[in-house]
């Protein structure tokens, strides 16, 4: 079984994803991570706030040549820094090429091995698993999801003012609609799941609800 779940930035489809990867004992990519690594090389290398405008397509080119799925800490990578540097570089047709050949590897190798897998993202449901047996769209109106990012970093990070991240998530949710290439969008064969007013628990239920039916 082939799970695709999208969504916009802090709307709980890492948590569902997550909830439902131990629930049906299926391996779970969280493919923002991809994203967020490379972006987290990438600053790295050469040296630089993520602000700056120019991005320098030869030293993302060189990283991608030697880039995998390993060491995606989320521990490091759940910066926004990060986050918002993705978002950047997820503009980038040849980034999305090579990260899509990465993400299509492990679903092929984890469908012969465990028979199937979870991957959560942006373009899941419309790019990498078009195919998928369940596809879900998970939203939340843009305080909500302010509040609960503001609760995960404000725990490390106590100069973490909310204004900064409503601005950010809003930013980051443009970003990754309006771009051209694999924009997030709810597809019309897409279950939304509204995470306004429901706890993670509740999420999962719904969407096993929906699995079960439709199996
Ligand atoms: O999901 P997460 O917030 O960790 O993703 C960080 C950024 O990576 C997103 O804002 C998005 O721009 C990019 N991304 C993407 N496609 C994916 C996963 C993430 O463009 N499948």
């Amino acid at each position: 079984m082939k799970i695709a779940i999208d969504g916009t930035a802090a709307s709980g489809k890492g948590t569902l994803s997550n909830l439902l990867s131990n629930e049906l004992k299926l391996p779970r990519l969280d493919t923002g991570l991809l994203y967020r690594k490379l972006a987290f090389i990438y600053i790295k290398s050469v040296k630089l706030i993520s602000t700056q405008n120019t991005i320098d397509n030869s030293v993302l080119k060189t990283i991608l040549n030697d880039f995998d799925l390993n060491n995606l800490d989320p521990e490091t990578l759940k910066q926004d820094l990060y986050g918002n540097f993705a978002s950047r570089i997820g503009k980038l047709d040849f980034v999305r090429n090579k990260l899509k050949i990465i993400q299509i590897e492990f679903v092929e190798s984890m469908t012969k091995k465990r028979g199937g897998c979870i991957l959560d993202g942006r373009d899941i449901g419309t790019k990498i698993l078009p195919n998928a047996d369940f596809k879900f769209y998970v939203d939340a109106p843009l305080v909500i999801r302010a509040k609960r990012r503001f609760k995960q970093l404000y725990s490390n990070d106590k100069s973490i003012k909310f204004e900064n991240i409503v601005v950010d998530l809003e930013k980051r949710d443009f970003n990754d609609k309006s771009r051209e290439n694999s924009p997030l969008t709810l597809s019309k064969d897409s279950i939304l799941l509204n995470t306004e007013f429901l706890k993670p628990s509740q999420v999962l239920k719904k969407a096993l609800y929906y699995i079960k039916k439709n199996k």
